[in-house]
Formats: structure tokens, C-alpha cells, sequence
């Protein structure tokens, strides 16, 4: 690092040009040129599908662009895998799982190049060289854990730390907050600007515009894939760039935001609302409870609290996905036996998981496909299956959320991160449950889709579904609640 004077006019730590990148028939990225300098942070933005991720993924050699030219600090770029980019000095800290749960800290650091001496792995060396890379990212953990045991933050430092420890002087981090409490957020924002001071080259992809004004120097908006804009950090605004994000769709968008219902009016009927969901002494996983607590139909209650707090888990044991220890459930009348998902899905209780992949998706099916999942018997006729029907209904709930990239028989895997998560919910949201259960239902999807969201949330509440919602973003949680339920940290 620092070899290279900091924004420096003369080479720029990327000078990519014409970048084209195609999937199949689909074009993801239409000729696009972007230039960072080095030493700054530069923001990427754009919609779901806009092409964020795939310009990431060239730039640190997961992807091989179909043309352009690619520079980075000043050398041609024609690398064809993450391990050329990484002996470039590039790297890219992914959202999702980048390391494998089951193996150490140390162990994955090494990952490839365990340091053995007569053929013996030497743990010891290894794990004290873990030790240091850890420092910079102030991570205090025992290099011996197992990286699965890991907060979302840990493990994103740990990235991080990888990365450094590696020499990358450019990184590339995708949606690097979207699953971090506030407080993490803060602590990540901190180390990011203390790295770029040092001399680290950052690419930030977000759709958290407050967060993007807060670090980045300079910023850069796809759209489907093209170059909608620049702004210099000086000159931008939270305006200026949803104008630039949102482009020719602004009227559309700005209706769409309109139509949600202000939430207060669902305050006072839900007091004489029958009580859709009662918990009662509930206890479950890793010290999870005792937990009580209603909703009534109608209610929108939101839990907060801190990452760690069990919100997820509470969610995930009321649907019988994890294990429930004691206490009781009611979904009307009807007591929902511990552990048993089937009796939830017929009581009319839906889950809207956190972890989309996982939990959520069939990943190797079409996005139509997987919003009829388990649904079927809406379209039962008799011993027929109308299939009109069906695809009339998903492609509604698809649209109603504005899943963009879809076609026919596609794969849903092939979709971006943030339609991705639109298709799960359009799954749920289409079936009107009595009980929705939503965990986390906006991260990473833009502004837009965000608005459609809280829309249907609030008309699903309308028509009388009792929800449970957990969101770490708290100006949502307070937004979407009629009522808020704090949860304290009981986890060790
Ligand atoms: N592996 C793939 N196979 C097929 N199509 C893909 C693949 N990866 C991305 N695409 C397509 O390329 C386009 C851009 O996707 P990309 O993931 O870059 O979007 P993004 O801007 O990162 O969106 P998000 O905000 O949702 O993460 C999308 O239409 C997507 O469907
Ligand atoms: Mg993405």
C-alpha cells in the first residue's frame, strides 16, 4: 500500500472500458466504463439487476468479461480466475458464505497453502499468523473456531482480513452492511474510512444511500446494466442519486410509494382483534426465552433488538424449523405441536427466512416455479391442476414486486441477490396467511422494490394477517410497526 501516490490523476486503481458481460442470452453489462482512484472509495449503485455484483465479480476475476478492457493499477487486467485478481492485489469480500463453516479460523485463512514442515501441518505457525491478520480488523477471536460458529460481522472481518493479509491494496465489498445491526454497521463504516486513509482502494456496492454519502468520495449508478451516472461525493445528494437510480421509472415509483396505508390506522382496531398468535413461555435453542407474547389480526409487530438477540431463532422455532424446548404456541384455537412445520404451513403460519439461499429458494427451478411451491392446492380442481391459473397468479405476485431479469425456465439462482429475495417473498406474501412470520423482508433490494414491500405488507395486515416482523433497520421496524417488542441479548 501507499506506494503509489493517493488520487493519483495519472493511474487509476481501475480503467475498465466497454466492459460487455452476457449469461446466457442476457446481458448483465452493456458496454460499461468506470474509473476509481486510487486511494479513494467509490460507491456502486443501482437497482436489482442493475449490474453491481457482475462489474464487482470482473473487476476481482470471478468473471471474464465477453469484451472491453479491463486496467487495474495501471496494467492490463486479463486475469480468469479470483486468484490472479488476488496476486494483483485485488479482492472482493462477498455477502454470502465466502469460507467453509466447518473448518477454523486459522485453517481457513490458509485455506490452499497449510504451512507443513516434513509434511507435518504446522498448526501452531498457522494460527499465530491467523492472530495477526486478525489485528488490523480489530477481530478478538480464538483462531481455533470454527468459522460456522461466526456472527455475519466476524465473518465479513474476517474477509476483510483475508483480504489485507493477502496484500490486496483494491477491494471490492458487495452489500457488505446489509446484514449488520447498526452498531456493526458504525464499526465497519470506521475501519473501511481508516483503511481508505491508509491508502486501501474501496469499491462500495449499496443500496443504503445514507451509508454511501457517509464514506464514498465519488459514486457511480448502473442502470440495467449501463452507466446511468456519476457524482462527485461533494456534490451528491440522497435525491440526486435515487433520480439517477430509478431513471425513467421515477413517476411509477413515486406512486408506488404512495400507496402504503400510514400505519397507525392499524393501531387501534388490533386492540379488539381476536389474538392470531400466542406464545406462551416459549423457550428454545442456545437460551432462547422464555418468551410471551401476542399478535392480534391485523397488528404488525415488530421485534428489535440486537444481532444475536434470537430474533431469527424465535421466528424460525415458532415455525417448527428448530427445536422448541417448552412452552406453547396458538394460532387461533388450534396449538401448534413443537417442531413440526406441516402443522404450522395447515394452521396458516408462513415464514419469511432470513437466509434466502438456505432456506427460501429452490435454487435450480424458475422463479414462477418457486412462487407456486407448496401452494399447489389453490389450483386444484378437482384432480386437475389449473395450470392458467397458476401461472396467471405467480407472475402477478412476481410482478407486484417488480422481480426484474426473469425469464421462462430460468433458474432463479441466475437472478440477482435482490430478486432473489423479491421471489420469496412473493411466495409468501401471495398466500395471505393468517400468521406471516417476516424476517429481514427488504435487505438488498433498492429503494423501490422496498416501497412495493411495505405496500403489501401493510395491505396484508389490512386484511387481517397477524405478522411478526424482525428488521435491522430500525427506521423500517418503527415504520412498519403498530406495536414494538424489545428483545434483550440472552445468547452467549
Ligand atoms: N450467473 C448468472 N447467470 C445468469 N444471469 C446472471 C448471472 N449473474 C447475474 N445474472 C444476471 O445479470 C443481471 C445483473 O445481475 P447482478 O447480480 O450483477 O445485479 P446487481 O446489480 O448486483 O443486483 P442486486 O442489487 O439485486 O444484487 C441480472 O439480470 C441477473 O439476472
Ligand atoms: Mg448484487
Amino acid at each position: 500500500m501507499g506506494s503509489l501516490a493517493r488520487g493519483s490523476l495519472s493511474v487509476a486503481a481501475v480503467d475498465a472500458r466497454g466492459i460487455v458481460k452476457r449469461f446466457a442470452g442476457q446481458v448483465a453489462l452493456r458496454g460499461v466504463d468506470l474509473r476509481v482512484a486510487i486511494g479513494s472509495c467509490h460507491g456502486l449503485l443501482g437497482e436489482n439487476g442493475a449490474g453491481k455484483s457482475t462489474l464487482g465479480r470482473v473487476i476481482a476475476g470471478v468473471h471474464k468479461p465477453d469484451a472491453g478492457e479491463l486496467a487495474v493499477m495501471g496494467k492490463p487486467a486479463r486475469w480468469t480466475s479470483p486468484r490472479d485478481a488476488l496476486r494483483a492485489g485485488v479482492a472482493m469480500v462477498h455477502q454470502e458464505l465466502a469460507f467453509c463453516p466447518e473448518l477454523s479460523v486459522a485453517e481457513n485463512l490458509h485455506l490452499g497453502r497449510w504451512p507443513t514442515r516434513g509434511g507435518f501441518v504446522q498448526r501452531r505457525a498457522m494460527e499465530s499468523a491467523a492472530r495477526e491478520a486478525l489485528v488490523p480488523v480489530g477481530l478478538d477471536i480464538d483462531p481455533a473456531r470454527a468459522v460456522g460458529s461466526l456472527s455475519t460481522a466476524q465473518e465479513q472481518l474476517l474477509q476483510i482480513a483475508q483480504a489485507l493479509a493477502s496484500g490486496a491494496r483494491l477491494v471490492v465489498f458487495d452489500e457488505p452492511t446489509s446484514s449488520l445491526d447498526d452498531a456493526e454497521c458504525q464499526r465497519l463504516l470506521a475501519l473501511v474510512q481508516r483503511l481508505v486513509r491508509e491508502g486501501l482502494t474501496v469499491i462500495w456496492v449499496s443500496h443504503r444511500l445514507p451509508e454511501v454519502l457517509a464514506i464514498c468520495d465519488r459514486m457511480t449508478v448502473l442502470r440495467d446494466g449501463e452507466m446511468a451516472g456519476e457524482l462527485e461525493g461533494s456534490n451528491a445528494t440522497e435525491e440526486r442519486l435515487v433520480e439517477m437510480l430509478v431513471g425513467e421509472h421515477r413517476e411509477l415509483r413515486a406512486a408506488k410509494a404512495e400507496t402504503a396505508p400510514p400505519p397507525r390506522d392499524l393501531a387501534a382496531p388490533a386492540e379488539q382483534a381476536p389474538a392470531f398468535l400466542r406464545v406462551e413461555g416459549l423457550q428454545g435453542e442456545r437460551g432462547l426465552g422464555p418468551i410471551d407474547l401476542e399478535v392480534r389480526a391485523g397488528e404488525i409487530v415488530g421485534l428489535e433488538g440486537l444481532l444475536g438477540s434470537g430474533r431469527s431463532r424465535l421466528l424460525a422455532t415458532l415455525f417448527g424449523l428448530l427445536p422448541r424446548h417448552a412452552g406453547r404456541v396458538f394460532v387461533g384455537d388450534t396449538e401448534l405441536p413443537p417442531n413440526n412445520v406441516r402443522a404450522a404451513l395447515n394452521a396458516g403460519v408462513a415464514l419469511v427466512p432470513e437466509d434466502r439461499k438456505r432456506q427460501g429458494l429452490v435454487l435450480g427451478l424458475d422463479a414462477a416455479r418457486n412462487v407456486a411451491l407448496g401452494q399447489e392446492a389453490r389450483w386444484q380442481r378437482g384432480a386437475l391442476l389449473d395450470l392458467a391459473a397458476e401461472q396467471h397468479d405467480t407472475h402477478a405476485a412476481l410482478a407486484e414486486l417488480d422481480v426484474r431479469g426473469l425469464r421462462p425456465g430460468a433458474a432463479v439462482a441466475a437472478l440477482s441477490g435482490g430478486n432473489q429475495q423479491k421471489v420469496v417473498l412473493a411466495r409468501w406474501l401471495s398466500q395471505s396467511p393468517r400468521v406471516l412470520l417476516v424476517d429481514e423482508p427488504t435487505r438488498g433490494v433498492d429503494v423501490g422494490a422496498k416501497a412495493a414491500i411495505h405496500a403489501r405488507l401493510h395491505a396484508l395486515a389490512a386484511s387481517g394477517t397477524a405478522i411478526l416482523l424482525v428488521s435491522s433497520d430500525r427506521p423500517e421496524l418503527r415504520a412498519l410497526s403498530s406495536r414494538v417488542i424489545p428483545m434483550a441479548r440472552n445468547v452467549t
